[in-house]
């Protein structure tokens, strides 16, 4: 009997040490001492090959795709024609050079101080078959150019899906990450915001940095969908040339497909796309409660079917966990209205950019913290998703090497260099994340974990451990 009590009681503590490590998560965060020799911070010239227009009178260029719909059965193809509003429209089909169905876009154009943009045009194609690879062509003559897009995923499928995520800027070291990108070959970007940074420039500059940027990113964004958020560099706030129309440079040549989620407005909005449920927040619109997309967000994540899209992934530019010196706590206001909920629907991953550093969490939350009851740190949360900023692709600012000093414990892993990250889903449960540094053009993965989807690993988990220990209390009740 004494030897079963004993028994009993080991079983007893084994399983509260499960318990223990189950809402605990991993040691010390560390902080990478390696600091890439990085090229110049300053942009790639205007007259740079990375910035070709293309050959032929009024030949589109800055050609890009995104999702066009909430289920990925759709896409919008965007490209800008210099010299004249026409043609406008997109022949496309499943076969290279056999375009079957040609589709009218919209076309349209604007003014920032005195630049003149080109014509800018967005055609939406519907209907559009998972797991096909379509082929379309824009222009005419001489001028009209051929891409070939890549397979539409299919919601839910069961295949491995490639994300890529990152911000960009037009420097050579965004030149590096972008050829990354490339290389990897993934189906889709996630764009974490600040596109271009041609709000660093005066007047006409600006617009025509739009454009070089456009040209520059287009040997991806023709050929992959990218998922658009938008930064603080997409604001273009310029009253001293009297422009005051926030995101203007933005919203006219990147649209995104808000209205399919319900969404008031093109910088906030949900795609179902693969496997994922991705949403993307703006961090420089109004949030808090009461404001649309309080209540868009309210709405969308009640919409999220953890059957259809395993994976729920976040976008936004602003991190809400950050222990670099650049930005800090300037997520703390969107962090104190959205954390919450961010738990309670089980995101898995949220994405930020905007701090030109890398920098993972573990999962811990702050959702105690209430102003009067003096629960201001951060605690270890298996609910809570993991918090990536990876505000490093390259831009005109250079690198922000300053992190706080001890480390918190809610980061995991930080370093000053440029990079982006990969993350392969490879089922319901599980994807491998990475984060890839750039070292002088080469990729080199630096951070690495698997990804435990927090609704159906977590669920299975809990199960498994519920199981566990009403087997030990019957067990000891029964004694
Ligand atoms: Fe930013």
């Amino acid at each position: 009997m004494e030897r079963r009590v004993q028994t009993m009681l080991l079983k007893f503590v084994l399983a509260s040490f499960v318990l223990l490590v189950s809402i605990r998560d991993g040691s010390a965060g560390i902080t990478s001492s390696f600091i890439r020799s990085e090229w110049p911070a300053v942009d790639i010239p205007l007259d740079h090959e990375a910035f070709a227009v293309p050959k032929g009178y009024n030949a589109p260029q800055q050609v890009h795709i995104t999702q066009g719909d909430y289920d990925g059965k759709a896409v919008i193809i965007s490209w800008v024609t210099p010299d004249e509003p026409g043609p406008n429209h997109v022949q496309y089909g499943t076969s290279e050079s056999k375009f079957q169905t040609s589709l009218e876009g919209t076309v349209t154009n604007y003014t920032f101080y005195e630049y003149q943009s080109g014509y800018i045009h967005h055609c939406v194609i519907e209907g559009l078959e998972y797991q096909t690879k379509y082929y379309y062509r824009i222009g005419s003559g001489d001028s009209s150019r051929e891409f070939g897009s890549k397979h539409l995923p299919k919601l839910n499928r069961k295949l491995p899906t490639n994300w890529e995520i990152g911000e960009l800027g037009q420097t050579f070291n965004s030149l590096s990450t972008l050829g990354h990108y490339i290389q990897k070959g993934a189906e889709t970007v996630l764009f974490v915001g600040d596109l271009c940074y041609a709000d660093r420039y005066e007047y006409n500059d600006v617009g025509l940095r739009w454009d070089t940027w456009g040209r520059f990113v287009e040997r991806s964004t023709a050929y992959h969908p990218w998922i658009w958020a938008a930064g603080n560099h997409e604001i273009d706030y310029m009253p001293y040339m009297g422009e005051v129309v926030p995101f203007k440079n933005f919203l006219y040549r990147y649209t995104t497909p808000y209205l399919a989620s319900n969404s008031s407005n093109p910088l906030w909005y949900a795609v179902r796309r693969a496997s994922a449920h991705i949403i993307v927040l703006s961090s420089y619109s109004p949030f808090v409660k009461y404001t649309p997309q309080y209540m868009w967000l309210q709405e969308e994540l009640k919409r999220v079917d953890r059957e259809k899209t395993p994976w729920l992934i976040v976008l936004m530019h602003v991190p809400l966990y950050n222990s670099n010196g650049a930005h800090y706590m300037e997520g703390e206001s969107m962090r104190s209205v959205f954390e919450s909920w961010f738990i309670k629907y089980k995101v898995d991953v949220i994405f930020a950019g905007h701090v030109h550093a890398y920098e993972r969490s573990y999962r811990f939350s702050n959702i105690d913290y209430n102003i009067t009851n003096g629960n201001r740190y951060p605690l270890p949360d298996k609910s809570a998703p993991v918090y990536i900023t990876v505000g490093d692709g390259g831009n005109q600012e250079g690198l922000a090497s300053k992190f706080l000093d001890p480390q918190p414990e809610y980061s995991a892993f930080r370093e000053a260099s440029y990079g982006h990250s990969t993350l392969e889903i490879k089922n319901r449960t599980h994807a491998i994340y990475h984060w890839n540094r750039n070292d002088d053009g080469k990729k080199v993965p630096t951070d690495s974990f698997v990804l435990h989807n927090q609704y159906w690993g977590s669920n299975r988990r809990r199960r498994k451990l519920k199981h566990f220990l009403l087997t030990v209390m019957d067990e000891i009740a029964d004694m």
